[in-house]
């Protein structure tokens, strides 16, 4: 039995698009639960339907048909179904609740590094004080030197943009940090950075939903689901990340080893 709290329950959820007269039903009665403090990752082929689920979960997109009630901490548990809220309404829940990174960073080229993640704290936050030095904690903790919180995005590495929108996606200290493929378009050496971090936010207690297509960024995850054709087909609980498989210096190699082993497996079965 799952002892953790819900965050989420999307229920009966389904996506169609419709292109002319062809309608195309991308999630298929699809139901899953979120948990917090969970490190979850969503894995399928290209065309699955991962985007659609996570833009529907996090309030990006609205169903077809079904429903998505979060169990907000912030509002001590109070039952908030998303699925049928105006944009409007979509748009302050996001800002309340959720934070996003994408395989693009969409950091905004005319503002500096610390002014992108600050724009998003005033939003939810009028202490400016206050927000300026919890912009600044995270960019350190993200290894962003002080001497880059002035540069635009266009002086800062491929690497170091994806730090500081990891950063805005958790300014707001969100009660889940949605990721879209968010090393995608990295180097390996900025893929583990960047992964690295995710890790230290989940440890930290930062509940965690991110698509990926990679064994190496899904096994940070803890909890595996996999979508097929817009139904979840199966899931795998791995337990928490236990560090990197290969390496003969990880004091947890042996477990390191079982999860990747698991994980690889579970794929497997799942054709992948
Ligand atoms: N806004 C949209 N309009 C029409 N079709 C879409 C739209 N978004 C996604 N689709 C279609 O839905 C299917 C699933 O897309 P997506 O969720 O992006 O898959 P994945 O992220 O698993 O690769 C694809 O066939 C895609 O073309
Ligand atoms: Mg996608």
């Amino acid at each position: 039995m799952n002892e953790k709290k819900i965050i989420l329950t999307a229920r009966d959820l389904s996506k169609t698009f419709s292109n002319g007269s062809v309608q195309q039903h991308v999630l298929k009665n699809l139901n899953l639960s979120i948990y917090k403090g969970d490190f979850t990752v969503i894995m399928g082929n290209s065309g699955s339907g991962k985007s659609t689920l996570l833009y529907a979960l996090s309030g990006m997109d609205r169903p077809s048909m079904g429903t998505i009630t979060y169990y907000t901490d912030a509002d001590e548990g109070k039952e908030t179904d998303i699925s049928a809220f105006s944009n409007d309404r979509l748009a302050v829940f996001r800002r309340d609740h959720v934070g996003f990174v994408f395989q693009q960073n969409y950091l905004n080229d005319s503002m500096s590094a610390l002014d992108n993640v600050m724009v998003c704290g005033l939003l939810k936050n009028s202490d400016r004080k206050a927000l300026a030095q919890k912009a600044k904690d995270l960019l350190h903790h993200v290894e962003i030197d002080e001497a880059d919180y002035r540069k635009f995005p266009a002086q800062l590495s491929g690497g170091q943009q994806q730090r500081v929108a990891v950063v805005r996606g958790v300014i707001n200290s969100p009660e889940v940090l949605y990721a879209d493929e968010p090393t995608g378009a990295l180097n390996s050496q900025n893929t583990e950075n960047v992964l690295d971090i995710l890790s230290d936010l989940n440890n930290e207690g930062q509940s965690i939903v991110m698509v990926t297509h990679t064994i190496k960024a899904a096994e940070r995850g803890n909890r595996i689901i996999y979508l097929a054709d817009g139904v979840i087909s199966d899931e795998v609980e791995l337990g928490p990340y236990a560090g990197d498989y290969k390496d003969e210096h990880n004091p947890k190699l042996e477990e390191a080893r079982e999860r990747h082993a698991k994980l690889k497996n579970f794929l497997q079965d799942m054709g992948w």
